[in-house]
């Protein structure tokens, strides 16, 4: 199943995307990480990317399609893929639509978080994360279990954003009204939106999550059976 986690910064599409890649045979395809990736290691991409992540704003359309497209042709097609930040303009979207196409693959949801705008500055405001595995955690909201420890590698470093600083995260939040935002009609127009009250503990958006992910399993389920019945 190929899925779009959608929302402003802070929604949490990180948080989720992490927890569905220990449950299911999924992979985050995450183009903030992959930026920031390519700024830590200095490259070309890198370079041009820093000062406008840095600003908060986005990042070329060419640059950020062909990263996932690279990503795609790597995990092969039995994986399935979780969108966290991509895309993020119509052209983006469009250019997913061809790239899906080309990897024999097609988009199950698109699964908007909903969040308000002053939580998502405190949220953004007090994220840091596990420097070894990523782990997303809040200074108020979401503590590792052991003060210090990652819960999920037990690494004892964390890091924070340079982004992450409320003028640039209200920035970020107006690119996402203007750019991202208007790419929603179009997918709802196809019937694969479904809607997430962001604003709830990590635990039941996690569950709602998983609900929309069984219902799609449950339905697809029968066109199989009935596809192996006519083959039998
Ligand atoms: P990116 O890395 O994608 O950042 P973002 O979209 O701004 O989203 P965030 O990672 O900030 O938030 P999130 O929704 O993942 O929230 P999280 O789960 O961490 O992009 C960064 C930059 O890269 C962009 O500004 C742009 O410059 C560039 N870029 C990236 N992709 C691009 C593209 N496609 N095109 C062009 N440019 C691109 O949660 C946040 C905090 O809240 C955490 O501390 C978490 O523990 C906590 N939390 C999460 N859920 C809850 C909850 N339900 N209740 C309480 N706390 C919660």
């Amino acid at each position: 199943m190929d899925i779009i986690l959608l929302g402003p910064p802070g929604a949490g599409k990180g948080t989720q995307a992490h927890h569905l890649v220990q449950h299911h045979r999924m992979r985050q395809l995450s183009t903030g990480d992959m930026l920031r990736a390519a700024v830590k290691a200095n490259t070309p991409i890198g370079l041009e990317a820093k000062g406008i992540m840095e600003r908060g704003g986005l990042v070329s359309d060419d640059i950020v399609s062909a990263l996932i497209d690279a990503e795609l042709l790597a995990m092969g097609p039995a994986t399935g893929a979780i969108f966290d930040g991509y895309p993020r303009t119509a052209v983006q979207a469009a250019e997913l639509d061809t790239i899906l196409a080309r990897h024999g693959r097609k988009l199950d949801y698109v699964i908007e978080l909903e969040v308000d705008e002053e939580t998502l500055v405190d949220r953004v405001t007090g994220r840091f994360t596990c420097a070894n595995c990523g782990e997303s955690y809040h200074d108020r909201y979401r503590l590792p279990r052991v003060a210090g420890v990652c819960d999920i590698c037990a690494a004892t470093e964390f890091k924070r954003r340079p982004d992450d600083n409320e003028e640039t995260v209200r920035h970020r939040m107006a690119e996402y009204r203007a750019k991202t935002a208007p790419i929603l009609p179009g997918y709802e127009e196809r019937g694969i939106v479904r809607r997430v009250d962001g604003m709830q503990p990590i635990s039941q958006v996690t569950a709602d999550i998983e609900q929309i992910l069984a219902n799609a399993q449950l339905r697809a389920r029968p066109a199989r059976a009935s596809r192996s019945s006519g083959q039998g």
